[in-house]
């Protein structure tokens, strides 16, 4: 694919729900429910194109915040926060380019139609669109956390709209009420919430492009949800990222590859958000039954980016960061003749970035020490001694780059936190 057409809005909406559903593995199907009954909805309501788009990116990204809350793993327990999750999950996105309407709608998601008809009214929401939007979504999570499993779907329906038609005008918009009775006597929607919830193949019926830069944009909403995880993965992300991008720039990939270097090094650990976080914060060495949990995140890493179409390279980049050229590390067991150079460019910015950065309970290493183990690496045979030849010889701009972008990221959780 040409930077142009790199990949496309179907492929980066499954790997937005891969990466609900490594956030929340329990309710695996709930995003994904919510998102196709919206769709349904707003459809019904006669929302299309762009203000179509947010909505069904809100109702799949709605809970993102949910991964600064730790413990919320199940339903009923996001439920019983959702308003504060859905104001956190807005925070998270408001600031990417292109992704403030879909904040917008996720910020009001859980109120009630009286409050959000109150904001319209005040001309603090940017069009009724968005409105609906919100309101599709607080009916449909409604109804996939009410769905229940072992009862038939389609005896169900009846009660569910009953509950509806008793919150009109008050929970949910009349028109939003209105679109769910259209819905009623099309049992195949109800069949598909169940047991097919499949929004992006009546989503994207055309195949819609994004251009390279575009996706370098969309694919910060998975590095946030990294990121926003705990304070050092965030710094980390950033710092294997900046390191890897200088370390692209000057070994001569061109300027497509080093925009991709950037999506691999701040996605390489996507995989670690099923990684337990007292695992992940763990202050000492680890047993080695934990260190089996670890040694599974680059293999989700990978899973959830090869899916996306235009995204093998990348995909396998940070896959296979935990790889070592002498066919000695994990999980792959790939040798040197296996590991191309994106992929040992972001195994040493990892190992660079980890050594060097703070963390709660150590002091990152001073530039005589990690040049030593940088080197120790490559003689064993674990890293490309060309490379590590690289760093080492560019070490203050490789390190100085590494520092300020792992300092911003830094600065941006702690300002969420306070937030
Ligand atoms: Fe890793
Ligand atoms: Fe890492």
């Amino acid at each position: 694919m040409s930077a142009e057409r790199f990949t496309d809005v179907r492929s980066l909406l499954t790997a937005f729900a891969r990466t609900m559903n490594l956030i929340n593995p329990e309710i695996e199907n709930h995003h994904q429910q919510t998102a196709y009954l919206s769709y349904m909805l707003a459809y019904q309501m006669g929302l299309r194109d762009r203000s179509l788009e947010n909505c069904v990116y809100a109702a799949l990204l709605h809970d993102i915040g949910s991964v600064m809350l730790e413990g919320k793993t199940s339903v009923i327990e996001i439920e019983s926060d959702a308003g504060r999750i859905s104001q956190l999950s807005a925070q998270m996105l408001e600031d990417i380019p292109g992704l403030s309407g879909t904040a917008e709608i996720i910020s009001i998601c859980q109120s009630s139609w009286k409050d959000i008809q109150f904001l319209l009214s005040a001309g603090r929401l940017s069009s009724r669109d968005c409105a609906l939007a919100a309101s599709a979504i607080h009916m449909a999570d409604a109804i996939s956390t009410m769905l229940c499993e072992d009862i038939p779907v389609l005896q169900q329906r009846r009660a569910m709209i009953k509950n509806a038609q008793l919150l009109k005008g008050r929970e949910f918009a009349e028109e939003t009420v209105d679109a769910l009775e259209q819905l009623a006597d099309r049992e195949f929607v109800w069949l598909d919430l169940k047991y097919n919830p499949q929004f992006l193949m009546i989503f994207t019926g055309e195949i819609r492009y994004l251009s390279l830069d575009r996706t370098v944009e969309l694919t910060r909403i998975m590095s946030r949800v990294i990121d926003y995880r705990s304070s050092f993965t965030a710094m980390h992300s950033a710092g294997v990222a900046a390191a890897a991008v200088k370390l692209a720039e000057l070994s001569g990939m061109t300027p497509e590859e080093c925009k991709m270097m950037r999506i691999a090094g701040n996605l390489h650990d996507i995989g670690k958000l099923t990684t337990p976080k007292e695992i992940l914060e763990k202050p000492g060495k680890l047993t080695d039954d934990e260190f089996d949990v670890i040694k599974e995140h680059p293999y989700f890493t990978r899973l959830t980016l090869m899916n996306i179409n235009g995204f093998d390279r990348i995909g396998d980049w940070a896959g296979c960061h935990h790889e070592k050229l002498n066919g000695r590390g994990y999980p792959f067991k790939f040798g040197a003749e296996r590991l191309d150079k994106g992929s040992r460019i972001v195994a040493i910015a990892d190992i660079f970035s980890a050594i060097t950065e703070v963390r709660p309970y150590r002091d990152g290493m001073k530039k005589p020490e990690a040049i030593k183990v940088l080197e120790q690496n490559a003689a064993s045979g674990a890293t490309c001694p060309e490379l590590t030849k690289l760093l080492v010889d560019n070490y203050d701009i490789i390190d100085k780059a590494r520092e300020a972008e792992s300092a911003e990221a830094g600065k941006r959780f702690f300002e969420s936190l306070q937030k």
